[in-house]
């Protein structure tokens, strides 16, 4: 059975008076993702981020602060987006992976929180600013995730420092008297079962113990979420009485808070990619059946061979036909699907890529100068109101961007 169609009626609207490809995102979803979280974790003293690399839309982000959630930035240019967009500097986190010595001085001056993965850039921050609160990432050397790609620690992951490396932690700390404030990891991402957190949560906690005055724990990000029909969404519940009462008396008896950085779980099923069918090229063992989007626009399947459902937005009842889905861009790779049984596609029917609002508009790139697609939001209170939040942009006015931008020798 394929996964239901949200919202068809507004799909069909959103394909008819702003074209495609268009991702489309519902606030509804993102609502509810918010409210599911904190509900499973209502025993713990805890304190929510959001990991915008996942999609960084400014009305995302406005909806995230309206929520109450914080920010986990990773990049200047997402830093100076979320304190532009409002949000205080001690609502974000600073995660940047192999961070730059401008850069450290950079997110120091706006007064966030820097979280430092290597030793050699706490030293360093530790010279430049003695004294200073720091949260340290942590390798717990236990890794999980939905592809090898996304797994972000253990020994074979670049991030965070490993956790036997904490007496040289200590050192650093006390030889420039930085004030720990937090131990942080975050071990992958797309974790289909909570459970398999608990394995890096316990090693994090057993080293936060060992600090009296920690603030907060961060148990970073990595749920994830059913992209499969036969995949279940994360039972929250589950991991709220396996793990919630471990976490709360530790937050109890260490007065420490514990911060969860999902980016995934809040965005991607509030997201679809609507894209028109051009082209049906039926040889016989195969058929292809291309669209105005691709591997530039939605990276995930080709670079994860990941799963996204897909369905026909114009004919949902058609009989079910096996089909190769391809994009429109020259890569054999530029697949969104192989041999799926999709209910019958004709040239110019509309099709729904679902959950697609994490991970896919941010990852997007001009690849073959392509233009990128348009956004649309769906509001909670009156879907039937969606507006475009970014306008599809022409391949002239790509073209004129490009050429204003470069810096050419004068003729
Ligand atoms: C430090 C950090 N936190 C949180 C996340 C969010 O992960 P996810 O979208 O799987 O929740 C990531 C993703 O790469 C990350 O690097």
């Amino acid at each position: 059975m394929p996964k239901p169609l949200p919202f068809p009626e507004i799909l069909t609207r959103v394909a008819r008076s702003v074209g495609t490809p268009t991702y489309v995102y519902f606030e509804r979803t993102i609502r509810k993702q918010i409210e599911r979280l904190h509900g499973a974790l209502e025993m713990v003293p805890h304190r929510l981020l959001y990991a915008m690399k996942a999609n960084g839309h400014p009305q995302i982000l406005r909806q995230i602060q309206t929520a109450g959630v914080g920010i986990d930035a990773v990049s200047p240019g997402e830093l100076l987006l979320a304190l532009r967009m409002g949000f205080r500097p001690e609502d974000v986190l600073f995660s940047a992976n192999n961070m730059t010595t401008g850069e450290m001085h950079f997110a120091h001056r706006q007064k966030v929180l820097l979280n430092i993965g290597e030793l050699s850039r706490l030293e360093a921050y530790g010279k430049a600013y003695p004294g200073a609160d720091v949260c340290i990432r942590l390798n717990p050397q236990v890794g999980a995730g939905h592809h090898e790609h996304v797994i972000t620690a253990g020994a074979d992951s670049k991030f965070g420092i490993p956790v036997e490396f904490m007496p040289e932690i200590i050192s650093v700390l006390e030889q420039h008297g930085l004030r720990l404030r937090g131990l942080h990891q975050h071990i992958g991402s797309g974790i289909p079962d909570p459970a398999t957190l608990w394995d890096a949560v316990s090693v994090l906690l057993k080293q936060a113990a060992e600090f009296p005055d920690l603030e907060f724990v961060n148990l970073g990000g990595g749920l994830g979420v059913p992209y499969r029909p036969d995949e279940s969404p994360l039972d929250l519940g589950d991991f709220a009485s396996r793990f919630g009462d471990t976490l709360a008396a530790f937050s109890r008896t260490h007065d420490t808070e514990v911060w969860f950085e999902p980016g995934r779980f809040f965005v991607a099923e509030a997201g679809v990619l609507l894209a028109t069918a051009t082209t049906i090229k039926d040889n016989g063992d195969r058929c292809f059946v291309g669209v105005d989007s691709g591997m530039n626009h939605l990276v995930r399947p080709t670079m994860y061979g990941s799963y996204h459902e897909i369905l026909n937005l114009t004919n949902p009842d058609g009989a079910l036909r096996p089909y190769d889905v391809v994009g429109n861009i020259c890569e054999t790779g530029d697949r969104f699907a192989k041999n799926r049984e999709v209910a019958e596609i004709r040239e110019g029917d509309w099709l729904a890529i679902l959950d697609t609002g994490a991970y896919g508009m941010s990852m997007a790139s001009h690849y073959n100068l392509r233009a990128l697609p348009a956004e649309v939001w769906v509001p909670e209170d009156n879907p039937a109101q969606f507006r475009v939040i970014s306008e599809r942009q022409s391949p002239a006015q790509l073209v004129g961007r490009i050429m204003r931008e470069a810096v050419m020798p004068s003729a």
